[in-house]
């Protein structure tokens, strides 16, 4: 594990105020580099990655990470493992009809972290597909029975400066 990759980390991760994370299962769906399930590996979480390209991990070897090279849209891969995760991460990436999965793979008290692109995103770059665009109050919406922690949706600003438009959630599930 590098200091580069962790220090890329959302900043929604690196800034929440989270119990005692040792020893807790998360999942880090669409991982792409894997920038926030390594920073719960470095925490001492077990962390799955999944992604349908798992290249960008290829030298990470610690006895808490699974990796699974998955793709996740086109039906070859088996349903995500039910009630099995404390917490998962999905950072940019939306496909709807996993988002009961997404739910049953977590353990009753799990905490769910979404942060994606909202519609307003079409109005200032990519991506501009409404299939990968969050509609107002979406996330609130799908998890709705669900404890609220934190819930955002509008411009955030990166690092670089660069504006897009998201919304965020973590809630508990019931
Ligand atoms: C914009 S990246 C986000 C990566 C990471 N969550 C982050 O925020 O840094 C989207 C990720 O979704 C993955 N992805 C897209 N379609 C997928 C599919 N059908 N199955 C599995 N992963 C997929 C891509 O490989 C890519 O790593």
């Amino acid at each position: 594990m590098t200091h580069a990759t962790l220090s890329t980390a959302s900043s929604l991760i690196t800034q929440f105020s989270w119990p005692e994370l040792t020893g807790l299962k998360v999942l880090d769906l669409a991982c792409g580099s894997g920038r926030n399930g390594l920073w719960f590996l470095s925490q001492g979480c077990e962390v799955t990655f999944i992604d349908q390209d798992l290249s960008a991990l290829a030298e990470l070897t610690h006895d808490k990470a699974h990796q699974w090279q998955w793709n996740l849209e086109d039906g070859s891969a088996p349903p995500l493992p039910q009630e099995s995760f404390d917490i998962v991460l999905v950072f940019n990436y939306l496909h709807r009809p996993l988002f009961p999965q997404i739910a049953a793979s977590l353990k009753s008290g799990g905490l769910i972290v979404y942060e994606t692109f909202t519609w307003q995103q079409a109005q200032i770059g990519r991506p501009r597909n409404p299939d990968f665009l969050l509609t107002e109050n979406e996330l609130q919406s799908v998890f709705a029975n669900w404890q609220p922690l934190h819930y955002f949706e509008g411009r955030l600003s990166d690092a670089a400066g660069t504006e897009s438009a998201k919304a965020q959630l973590i809630a508990r599930k019931p």
